[in-house]
């Protein structure tokens, strides 16, 4: 197939309501688009169409095996889709939506088993993105959406990101400006007892533990047992080999990196704290040191490296506080060989 997105401007109130238009016509009628979320662009069906959502699998190349997040606006389409509506959701969904939180409680019967990868829960959203909710309230059922990219790469955090890696495969993107969070949302199941990190995100284990109580986190990834497959070692990855290093002074960067010749003569640098200033501009980029900053700034720059061909990325080292979290935990599947 042949094909090049058209790519939708929301930038004046016009544009924003022909998108929401267009977009929703598509989604009616079964197809698969890109669309902006505050986190990362997704790849959306109507989470009630399992052809529509079986296409979103076929585009992403996505093994059966891993389920999707469903896209709600509000709390009474959220409790549609789940079999009971406990109390730690309430208070969750309170606090956190709408917002980079996905929820995951026992599905109840009008989602279709692709959406689930045919187990006996569901993962549920309420995005803050405005052209999102705007969408699926005009849409009126709520929207199947990994993130836009192909299964295992890195995730999509601008319309042309997506354009780039499935924009020959879907009809349309819409452009709702480049992602404010930066990194997929954190994901909690709330069907055990106490609950259970999934997924970290900018929303850290200690705003969450402040509701639960309690949390059980995955200090099991090396186990048999795959509770969620974003938790896969290797994930969210760039084309080239990502290594995390800390430098205490340039001079140690560099020697590193000559110990490491041909790739470290080409490597990109992204650094936060000690800065190369004797390295060529174009291979240095700079993310302040501010965990929120950091996460909005790091897929675009490792997209961008990607784009110039870089063999190796070394990342400086983050900080090992909650706020980094998710940050580093990106960071290490991505460096995972
Ligand atoms: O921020 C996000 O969550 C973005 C935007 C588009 O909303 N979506 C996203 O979707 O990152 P995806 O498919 O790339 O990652 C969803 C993660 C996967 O690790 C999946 O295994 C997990 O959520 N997940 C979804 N439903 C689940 C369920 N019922 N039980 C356990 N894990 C689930
Ligand atoms: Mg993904």
């Amino acid at each position: 197939m042949s094909m090049r997105a058209r790519v939708l401007s929301t930038e004046t109130p016009a544009l924003f309501a022909e998108a929401v238009r267009q977009a929703a016509a598509l989604l009616r009628s079964g197809g698969v688009i890109g669309i902006p979320t505050e986190t990362v662009y997704g790849l959306a069906a109507n989470a009630f169409d399992s052809e529509a959502v079986a296409r979103i699998f076929t585009i992403k190349g996505r093994p059966g095996s891993n389920p999707v997040i469903v896209h709600v606006a509000g709390r009474t389409m959220a409790q549609r889709c789940v079999k009971a509506w406990p109390e730690v959701a309430q208070k969750m969904a309170a606090a956190f939506w709408p917002g980079p939180l996905t929820i995951v409680l026992p599905r109840s019967n009008v989602i279709p088993d692709i959406v689930t990868a045919g187990g006996a829960t569901v993962g549920i959203r309420w995005p803050s993105h405005p052209f999102v909710q705007a969408l699926i309230q005009a849409c009126d059922f709520p929207l199947a959406a990994p993130s836009a990219n192909r299964s295992g790469e890195l995730s999509p955090t601008t319309a042309e990101h997506v354009q780039k890696s499935l924009g020959n495969q879907i009809p349309l993107i819409v452009d709702g400006g480049a992602s404010q969070i930066g990194i997929e949302s954190t994901v909690i199941d709330l069907s055990e007892s106490p609950p259970r990190l999934l997924r970290p995100g900018m929303i850290h284990a200690e705003s969450l533990v402040a509701i639960t109580g309690d949390l059980q986190t995955n200090d099991n990834a090396h186990s048999g047992i795959l509770r969620s497959p974003g938790l896969l070692l290797k994930h969210y990855s760039p084309k080239a080999r990502l290594v995390v290093w800390q430098w205490f002074e340039e001079a140690e960067l560099l020697s590193r990196l000559s110990a490491l010749e041909p790739a470290g003569a080409r490597a990109q640098i992204i650094a936060h704290s000690v800065i190369p200033t004797t390295l060529d501009a174009s291979r240095v980029s700079v993310i302040p040191r501010d965990a929120e900053a950091f996460a909005r700034a790091l897929y675009a720059e490792l997209h961008r490296c990607d784009e110039a061909g870089a063999s190796l990325i070394v990342v400086e080292a983050v900080p090992e506080t909650p706020e980094w979290q998710a940050i580093a935990d990106r960071l290490s599947r991505a460096s995972q060989v």
